[in-house]
């Protein structure tokens, strides 16, 4: 008898009123209690963490959409394959099945393990990066401009002009700007370039994936001028599932060719494990040997032995399943399509989002949001306390927050203020979302009661993680006050 064929494509299905919907293709069969306590106690939770969304302990939070690192829900294979992990310090057989995964996803040979994605970065920019050297790259992320910076570099982001424009429908706003990358290596000379580095669905700027057409165009200056380029592959799963439904000539490929149609024209790739399923670990991965050979010895001094890096076994064994998971259609679309529901429904209630929907999360333009913030009193961060406070939804501040400050201690106003609402993949269900959705309009039509934030206590590296802020004037008793009003007793 036939069997039914294996869903592998991705599942967004019109139902008969005519509306589409995302549908899961999953099922729930291990389930984690959750709290939403109510407002007064969320008043004074977001107190305690100095309006800083990343000092709230879960116990006070509803849905944790702060990140989708380490946050995305495990399939029963990567359990299964958990318990069976070999618990060796050197030569574990857990390591060749992540090795023998990175070969066959990636297509790269040699793999150096490490705890997780700053830490790859520590390796790359350590050895890579002189002072004075300059690192170009579509856009940075948090960590690999502060580690890039620790070894006295600095980066160039060469983004097309209309990247951060808030609303849009190019489809590739990840892509480098080939000719700003030429007029930098050019302008400082090629010795001054430590690597060009590519992000996949770039995530401060909302998620946003580049094309193949734009890799081959870096791929094409860095042969011309003999410079590595640098994949962080952190999110590529996200970017190949972006390229398949929206450049032309991939639409028939599968996710698996388009994937390797990007580390194919990477020297290096590298990438945060706790993206891909798993709580812990991170890789870098190279067909170039002298490459490897030049940050090996950096593994077994900050990370442990060269079969595991840091990362525990049973992780390993988690990764090695998830990376091959990566290549199910039906599994990596659907944050994605989680991301654009939600996107969809708010932009058509007149709520500022990024578009187009990207990975990871939906993004809120803050300073659309709350225009009568100023950036110097961070509207992202007080966009994310406010919608923490009236929803138990925990989003993370994307913007000037998580900047820094220049020589005369002055805030770098970041490019856009953002709220990112992330959508681990496979956590949360439709009904969530919609929550999410009827409380961020809510929070919409009472803006003006929000105001904004101040620092009471800022440290000086990657500040926005247990920096303390205060709010400007008393606007969150003011907007716990009228949520009472219009929603009484209810939560
Ligand atoms: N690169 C990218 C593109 C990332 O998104 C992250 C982490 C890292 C590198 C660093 O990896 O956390 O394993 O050390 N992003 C998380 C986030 C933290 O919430 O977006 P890590």
């Amino acid at each position: 008898m036939a069997s039914a064929p294996e869903n592998t494509g991705s599942y967004t299905i019109k139902f008969a009123s005519g509306e589409k919907m995302p549908l899961e293709m999953h099922k729930v069969r291990v389930v984690q209690k959750l709290n939403l306590p109510p407002i007064e106690r969320r008043l004074e939770a977001i107190r305690d963490a100095g309006f800083n969304t990343f000092c709230l302990n879960t116990r006070d939070v509803f849905l944790d959409m702060l990140t989708d690192s380490g946050t995305n829900a495990m399939s029963d294979r990567q359990i299964g394959a958990m318990m069976c992990a070999d618990d060796a310090y050197a030569g574990s057989q857990s390591f060749d099945k992540f090795q023998s995964a990175v070969e066959d996803v990636f297509g790269k040979k040699f793999l150096l393990p490490a705890h997780q994605g700053r830490a790859c970065e520590n390796i790359i920019s350590q050895t890579f990066v002189k002072p004075g050297q300059i690192v170009p790259m579509n856009y940075h992320f948090t960590t690999t401009h502060a580690h890039i910076a620790v070894n006295g570099g600095h980066i160039e982001e060469i983004l097309y002009d209309d990247a951060l424009s808030i609303s849009s429908t190019n489809p590739f706003k990840g892509n480098m700007d080939v000719s700003k990358l030429r007029k930098i290596i050019e302008e400082n000379g090629v010795d001054k370039i430590a690597y060009i580095r590519m992000e996949a669905s770039t995530n401060l700027i909302g998620g946003q994936p580049f094309s193949i057409a734009n890799m081959r165009e870096v791929r094409k200056v860095a042969d011309e001028f003999g410079i590595i380029l640098v994949l962080d592959a952190s999110l590529i799963g996200e970017n190949a599932y972006f390229v398949k439904k929206r450049e032309a000539e991939f639409k028939d490929a599968s996710v698996a060719e388009i994937l390797r149609a990007f580390t194919d024209l990477s020297d290096i790739v590298y990438f945060s494990a706790r993206k891909v399923s798993s709580s812990r670990g991170g890789g870098i991965c190279s067909n170039d040997e002298e490459l490897i050979d030049r940050m090996r010895e950096l593994v077994p001094l900050y990370e442990g032995f060269f079969t595991y890096g840091g990362i525990s076994v049973r992780e390993i064994e988690a990764i090695a399943v998830g990376l091959r998971e990566t290549l199910d259609e039906s599994m990596i679309s659907q944050s994605p399509s989680f991301i654009e529901y939600l996107v969809e429904s708010l932009v058509a209630d007149g709520i500022p989002m990024v578009t187009p929907p990207g990975g990871l999360g939906a993004h809120v333009d803050a300073m659309g949001f709350l225009p009568h913030i100023p950036q110097s009193e961070y509207p992202a961060g007080a966009l994310a306390a406010a919608f923490y406070l009236i929803s138990g939804v925990r989003g993370m501040e994307r913007g000037t927050l998580s900047s820094v400050r220049d020589e005369n201690g002055d805030d770098i106003l970041s490019d856009v203020e953002l709220l990112r609402l992330a959508m681990p993949r496979r956590v949360f269900t439709l009904s969530q979302v919609k929550y999410v959705e009827d409380r961020l309009k809510w929070l919409h039509k009472n803006r003006d009661l929000v105001g904004g934030l101040k620092f009471v206590q800022e440290p000086k590296i990657l500040r926005f993680f247990s920096g303390k802020l205060a709010p400007i004037g008393d606007w969150p008793e003011k907007l716990t006050a009228k949520f009472r009003e219009d929603f009484g007793e209810s939560l």
